[in-house]
């Protein structure tokens, strides 16, 4: 089980006076691929008008551009919640960046109350993702939502 207590400790002190975006989305994106376990692709969409479009991740290269309310990615960005999908395959819509995903978490990320990104994580084991893992992530997105360097883009 992932110590999300940590994660966060690790992310905030990761970024704290880091005044670069990319970089600090990079080095977030890093860090969740070591601290969590099976998992295949990890990494950032941000919004931009009516799409998402590919931020700093670890993992296969992916699709650089998601209009919003499609995929998983989309959808939970359009609805402003949490998506946790045990089965990609029953997802209507998913779109398959890398063959060997299973299984999917999108969080949206906030940013003074507006949804401004998401970040995905996919795993190649079916349900890898349960309601410790969205806790845990909600919490982090959190962190990353509120720290001054990394969403400066929105300002
Ligand atoms: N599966 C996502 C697309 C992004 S890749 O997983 C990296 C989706 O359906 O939105």
């Amino acid at each position: 089980m992932t110590d999300y207590t940590a994660l966060c400790r690790e992310a905030a002190a990761l970024i704290a006076g880091v005044d670069h975006p990319v970089a600090n989305l990079a080095n977030l994106s890093a860090l969740i691929w070591q601290t969590l376990d099976r998992i295949n692709w990890v990494g950032f969409y941000l919004l931009e008008g009516d799409r998402l479009v590919l931020g700093p991740f670890q993992g296969k290269p992916a699709c650089i551009e998601i209009p919003l309310g499609r995929g998983v990615c989309g959808t939970a960005a359009a609805q402003g919640r949490t998506l946790v999908v045990r089965d990609v395959h029953d997802f209507p819509g998913h779109i398959a960046c890398d063959c060997a995903s299973r299984s999917e978490i999108v969080i949206p990320i906030r940013r003074a109350g507006r949804v401004t990104a998401v970040l995905d994580i996919d795993s190649p084991e079916t349900g890898r993702f349960d309601d410790s893992d969205r806790e845990g992530l909600e919490k982090l997105v959190q962190v990353i939502g509120t720290e001054p360097g990394v969403f400066p883009m929105e300002e």
